[in-house]
C-alpha cells in the first residue's frame, strides 16, 4: 500500500512529449511507498474569473486530485523562454477561488527537459516564481535541467545509463523531501 501519493503535472500535451517520457521514466526511480498519477490539464476551458462560483467538472476533478494528493510534480518544457500556457491555465485553476487554492503545502518537486542547452532553466526559474506565491514548498537541490539527446531514455522507456545516476538521486532528494513535509 503506498503511503506518498503523488500528483504529475506535465507541461506539454504533445503525444510524443519528452517531457512525459521523462515523468513516466523517473517515476521507476522511486521507492515502493510512492505511487504516481499524471493529471490531466488538457481538457480544462481557459481560465475565467467569471466561472469560480461555477468551475467546471475538469476544474473539480483538478482540485480534487490536488487535494489527495500528498505531493507534487512538475515536468515541463520551456515555451518562449517561460512555462507552457496549459501549465499555467492549470496552476490558475487549482489555486481558485480566492482562499481555496488546492495546491496549498504540498511538496514539490520541478524537471525539465529541452532539445536547447539551458534544458528549462528559464521556464523553471518562473515555475518557481508561481510555485512560491502559491505556497508550495519547492525542492531547491539538485535543480535538474535536462538537455534531451541520443540515449537519454534506453529502448524500455527508462533512463538511460548516462542520466541515471544523477536523476537517481534527485529522486531519492525529492523523496526525502516529500516526506520531510508529509511526516
Ligand atoms: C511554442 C514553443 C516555444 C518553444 N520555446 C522554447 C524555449 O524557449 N526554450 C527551449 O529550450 N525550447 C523551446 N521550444 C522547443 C521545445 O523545447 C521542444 O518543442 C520540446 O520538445 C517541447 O517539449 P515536449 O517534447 O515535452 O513537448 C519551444 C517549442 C514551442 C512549440
Amino acid at each position: 500500500m503506498s503511503q506518498y501519493r503523488i500528483a504529475v503535472i506535465v507541461g506539454s500535451l504533445r503525444q510524443d512529449s519528452f517531457n512525459r517520457q521523462l515523468a513516466n521514466a523517473i517515476v521507476k526511480l522511486a521507492p515502493p511507498e510512492f505511487s504516481f498519477k499524471q493529471v490531466q490539464i488538457g481538457d480544462l476551458p481557459l481560465y475565467n474569473q467569471d466561472d469560480d462560483a461555477n468551475q467546471a467538472e475538469s476544474v473539480k476533478r483538478l482540485k480534487n486530485e490536488i487535494h489527495g494528493a500528498d505531493g507534487l510534480l512538475f515536468v515541463t518544457p520551456e515555451y518562449n523562454r517561460s512555462i507552457p500556457g496549459v501549465l499555467k491555465n492549470a496552476l490558475d485553476h487549482a489555486s481558485r477561488p480566492y482562499g481555496e487554492n488546492a495546491w496549498a503545502g504540498k511538496p514539490a518537486g520541478v524537471l525539465g527537459a529541452s532539445p536547447g542547452a539551458i534544458g528549462t532553466a528559464m521556464a523553471q526559474q518562473h515555475l518557481r516564481s508561481i510555485l512560491t506565491f502559491l505556497d508550495i514548498p519547492t525542492l531547491g537541490q539538485p535543480e535538474a535541467f535536462i538537455h534531451v539527446k541520443d540515449g537519454l531514455f534506453d529502448e524500455a522507456g527508462n533512463i538511460g545509463a548516462d542520466s541515471k545516476e544523477f536523476l537517481q538521486n534527485w529522486m531519492d532528494q525529492y523523496v526525502a523531501w516529500v516526506k520531510q513535509h508529509v511526516a
